[in-house]
């Protein structure tokens, strides 16, 4: 497992930028009401992954997205306008291409959130498509770039298998799965985490849930068991808490196949 260091300077350019990429993300929500908007805004400009997945240029130049537990959509809408952005013209020199998404498929449990993401997308859009499912259940499909933002720990550990798994058979070679998860051999962080995370679900309508964590070194070895190379990154930035972004990725086809 590769671990790299927390690396989040904000040049100048960087910190012009967001203000306008942000205004362009959180737009589609206005058409999904009040809540949606303030919601798409407060996440995307508060929560450093967004930022630092394009910063970083950890997707591919292109490919089918699939994320499991979207919420509202609040990645898609990010990733559409950033690669406006930047096929404007408009994009930080010293950041990575954006993504070209071909397609955007997301499945999400609560129904008030698709609902939502139906407001901001519309129920006919060329590459989004956000519906109902339990990730445990649906069937994936095919995608080159698979994420669970903040969504594993809320079913068991034999579920996670079981998902993760099948996230693997979805991905070609190349492919990357990404995702953020709380390490549970933390300490304080984790339990600041943990403990928020339940007050937060419990708000957002679901009952006070059972949360499913392991720690790092956990994820990592099942991870690589299931056949992903992981680079983890912590993915904290300005909060006490134990999270941790793993990109993990599908062994490219050596050159004999
Ligand atoms: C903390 S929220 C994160 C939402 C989104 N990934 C984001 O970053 O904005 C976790 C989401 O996962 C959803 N979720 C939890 N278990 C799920 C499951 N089994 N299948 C699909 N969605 C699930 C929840 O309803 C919730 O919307």
């Amino acid at each position: 497992m590769k671990q790299a260091a927390n690396s989040y300077a904000t040049p100048p350019n960087t910190a012009r930028f967001l203000p306008t990429l942000l205004d362009e993300a959180s737009r589609p929500f206005r058409n999904g009401g009040h809540f949606a908007y303030h919601y798409a805004r407060g996440k995307l400009s508060s929560d450093c992954i967004f930022r630092e997945l394009l910063r970083r240029g950890i997707f591919p130049a292109e490919g089918r997205f699939l994320d499991l537990g979207c919420g509202q959509g609040s990645l898609f809408a990010w990733l559409l306008a950033a690669r406006k952005l930047y096929e404007n013209g408009h994009w930080p020199s010293d950041w990575a291409a954006a993504p070209k998404p071909l397609s955007l498929r997301g499945y999400e449990l609560m129904q008030k959130d698709v609902d939502r993401a139906s407001g901001a997308f519309g129920t006919n859009h060329p590459i989004v498509d956000i519906r109902q499912g339990d990730m445990c259940q649906v069937d994936f499909g095919q995608a080159d770039v698979v994420t669970i933002l903040d969504a594993l720990h809320y079913f068991d550990h034999a579920g996670q298998t079981d998902v993760l798994k099948r996230i693997h058979a979805a991905l070609p070679p190349g492919g990357i799965f990404l995702t953020r998860v709380g390490d549970a051999g933390a300490g304080l962080p984790f339990y600041i985490c943990n403990w928020v995370d339940r007050a937060v679900t419990f708000i957002r309508g679901h009952r006070l849930p059972t949360l499913y964590n392991r720690k790092l070194a956990d994820w990592v070895e099942l991870l690589e068991s299931i056949g992903f190379t992981i680079d983890a990154q912590p993915m904290n930035e300005g909060k006490p808490f134990a999270n941790v972004m793993l990109v993990c990725r599908v062994a490219a086809k050596s050159a004999q196949g």
